[in-house]
Formats: C-alpha cells, sequence, structure tokens
C-alpha cells in the first residue's frame, strides 16, 4: 500500500479527480526561488503546464512571475496574483484582441516570433498611444533530443524566427514605431532530460549575442524557455528535478556582459510531479490475451499517454495483493485510451482507487469533454 497518499481522504472525493501535494509544490517553488536569486536570474512559470487557480495563486504568492501564450492565461495570471510587470506573452499566433488586452495591462513583454506579427503588434500599440516591449523569439536550430511532437527549436518547426533570418527582424524591431527591442528568447522544447542538450542551447546563445553586439545589438534580456524534464519512471525518488544543475549551468556559460536579465520559463518540471490523477477501478475484464484494469479517468482527463505515448507510473493505492499485470485504460470510445500497457500493478478489484503519476503538469490543463464527459475536480492536500 503506498503511504504518500491519504487514502481514506481521497476516498470520500467523487472520483476521477487531480490531487495535489501541495507540501511539495511549495518545496519545488521555494528551491526554484533559491536557485534563481543565487544568480540573479528571474523565473516565469509557464502557465500553460497547469492554470488551475489554487496552483496559480501559490506559485503567484511564492514570487514567480507568469509566461502565458493567450489572452485566457493573461487574465487568468492577473486573478491569481501575478503582476503584469512580471507576466511575458508567447505565441505563434496572437490575435488582435490578445494583443490589445496585453498592452492594456501593461505586460513585461512580448515574445513575438515573426515579423508579420510584429508589425500588427506595432500598430495597435499605435492605436493605443504605447510602444510594446518586445523579445524576438530565436529558433536556434538545437535538437532538443525529445519527442518530437513536443520540441520547438529545430529549423523545421513553426516556432521563432530562424537564424538567417533575424538581422531582418531585428532591423525592422528598430524602425517599427510601436515597438520597444528589449531582448531574446529561446525555448527549444520540453521534458528536456539531457542537460548537455542546454548546455549546446547556451553556447550557441553566447555565440549569436557576441556576433549581434559586434553588430551593435544589445539586450537587456535573454530569456532560455523552459524545458527542464522531470522523472517520470521514479516520481518519489525523482520528485525533485535538478534546478541546481540547471541553473548553475546557465550561470557558468551565459555571458552577461550586456545582458543583466536571464529569464527562464519552467512549467513542467515545477508542477508535474505534485500532481496525480486520482481513479476508481469499474472493472477489471479478462480478454483473452490480457487482462484490462478500466478506470472511471480516461483520456479527457489525462491526454498525455494517448497523445504523446508518454508515460506515467500507475499505482493502485488501495490495495496490498500481489502484483498482476494488466493494461490500464479508461472508458472513452478510443482505442488509444490507454493509460499503460502490461503494467505490473497490485491486484485490482472494482472500488480501488488507482494514481496516475506525475500528471501535475499538462493534466488537468489539457482535459476534455469529449464522450460529454464532466471535466474533473481537483482536490488539494492542505484543504482534506
Ligand atoms: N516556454 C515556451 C515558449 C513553451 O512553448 C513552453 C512549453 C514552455 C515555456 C514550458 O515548457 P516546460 O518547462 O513545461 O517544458 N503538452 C506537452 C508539452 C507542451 C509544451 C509546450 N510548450 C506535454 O504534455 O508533454
Amino acid at each position: 500500500m503506498s503511504t504518500h497518499f491519504p487514502i481514506a481522504a481521497l476516498a470520500q472525493h467523487p472520483t476521477p479527480f487531480y490531487y495535489y501535494d501541495m507540501e511539495l509544490l511549495r518545496r519545488t517553488l521555494a528551491l526554484v526561488k533559491e536557485e534563481t536569486a543565487r544568480y540573479g536570474f528571474e523565473e516565469h512559470y509557464a502557465v500553460k503546464a497547469n492554470a488551475n487557480p489554487v496552483i496559480l495563486k501559490t506559485i503567484a504568492a511564492a514570487g514567480f512571475g507568469a509566461d502565458c501564450v493567450s489572452g485566457g492565461e493573461i487574465e487568468a495570471a492577473m486573478e491569481a496574483g501575478f503582476p503584469a510587470s512580471r507576466i511575458v506573452y508567447a505565441g505563434v499566433g496572437k490575435s488582435d484582441w490578445e494583443i490589445r488586452l496585453a498592452l492594456k495591462c501593461g505586460i513585461a513583454c512580448f515574445n513575438v516570433e515573426s515579423e508579420a506579427e510584429m508589425q500588427v503588434i506595432s500598430e495597435i500599440a499605435g492605436e493605443l498611444h504605447t510602444t510594446a516591449p518586445v523579445a524576438l523569439r530565436v529558433n536556434p536550430n538545437v535538437d532538443a533530443h525529445t519527442h518530437a511532437k513536443i520540441t520547438t527549436g529545430l529549423s523545421e518547426n513553426k516556432f521563432g524566427i530562424n537564424l538567417s533570418m533575424l538581422e531582418h527582424a531585428l532591423q525592422t524591431a528598430r524602425q517599427l514605431p510601436g515597438i520597444r527591442l528589449k531582448g531574446l528568447h529561446f525555448h527549444i522544447g520540453s521534458q528536456i532530460t539531457e542537460l548537455e542538450v542546454f548546455r549546446t542551447l547556451a553556447v550557441k546563445v553566447n555565440a549569436l549575442t557576441a556576433d549581434l553586439r559586434s553588430r551593435g545589438y544589445a539586450f537587456e534580456t535573454l530569456n532560455f524557455g523552459g524545458g527542464l524534464g522531470i522523472d517520470y519512471q521514479h516520481p518519489d525518488t525523482g520528485c525533485i528535478p535538478d534546478f541546481k544543475g540547471y541553473f548553475a549551468l546557465f550561470n557558468e556559460l551565459i555571458d552577461r556582459t550586456d545582458h543583466p536579465g536571464i529569464h527562464f520559463e519552467l512549467g513542467r518540471a515545477i508542477v508535474a510531479q505534485c500532481g496525480s490523477l486520482i481513479s476508481k477501478v469499474l472493472y477489471v475484464k479478462e480478454g483473452e490475451v490480457k487482462k484490462f484494469a478500466i478506470l472511471d479517468a480516461g483520456m479527457t482527463d489525462l491526454l498525455r499517454p494517448a497523445m504523446y505515448d508518454a508515460f506515467h507510473a500507475i499505482e493502485n493505492i488501495s490495495s496490498t495483493r500481489p502484483r498482476e499485470t494488466y493494461d490500464v485504460v479508461g472508458p472513452v470510445c478510443e482505442s488509444s485510451d490507454v493509460f499503460g500497457k502490461d503494467r505490473q500493478v497490485a491486484g485490482a478489484a472494482r472500488g480501488d482507487l488507482m494514481a496516475i503519476r506525475s500528471a501535475g503538469a499538462y493534466g488537468e490543463a489539457m482535459a476534455s469533454t469529449y464522450n460529454c464527459r464532466p471535466m474533473p475536480k481537483a482536490v488539494f492536500s492542505d484543504s482534506i
């Protein structure tokens, strides 16, 4: 039986729901604050990873800024108490109303992904008699060695401005009346587990900024995006990612001569391990070649396994029976509605609670109502 879940209290709540270990979240936040303060770095939490209002409030209260990718996220961040002056806004397709909203709120920076977008931001800023602080998102062509659907820093991806087109974009930024060029932004992908990848990025960025400096460009801020991966295989022993190593690496490598502001926007590394999807076993079904544990949670509650073949550890937290092998599946009418194949889980019976681990990032945030299913609820360790 698992010791870290308050099983009797959890059993009082209708399933499925996300359970958040707020003590772990606060410990993680404190460590990130400690490490960023050590080097004078600034952290903007990537709201897309988890925009639950309680989670957002906790992160805002810990003194983080916010990295948003839509008008809705900017509103959610403001609501949760992130100051506009600590909000940055990225995305390849910003709508006019979103740009207007961001300008009216007075956010810290637009991370701009194309010249076409920069023209529109400049025009709207003009209409509002203001200027837009801007960082150009550069696509540095660094292979993140991660899942193809979450890599963003290669020339073939839709994100960022390619290196060969950067100088032209920088000139445009200087000329446009509504734009105030602040910095450069880089984000190469997500769930990056090899720190070497960030080393490659840092070395490339140094070469790039040195080259641009020789041509008269200096930047107030360099933003290295997010992407630090987590240990999905070992959610307990690996519950806090290697923030020390990650920030130390940038501190060691980045030339900060002209750009005092070094920014990060981690999402997954901050919230993934504090969240589990808790679900009830509806049926144990014997197939000809497989045994299925059918849960009341499905891909509508946690899409990652269906969408990316992502691995999440699964535990039967109610059972002390010997382990058996199951395909752990959901009720949704799609063959990809599978949380894990051939998983060794403590013997399951109807009514047992299963915990799908490391689900705090891109879990609740990506839930849907497909099949007219209700959205999953959230339960917090502080309030049970
Ligand atoms: N900054 C930018 C510009 C991003 O696009 C992202 C994530 C982040 C920061 C935060 O990255 P993180 O630290 O969380 O890796 N739904 C996928 C992940 C998509 C990530 C999208 N961008 C998943 O479930 O794995």
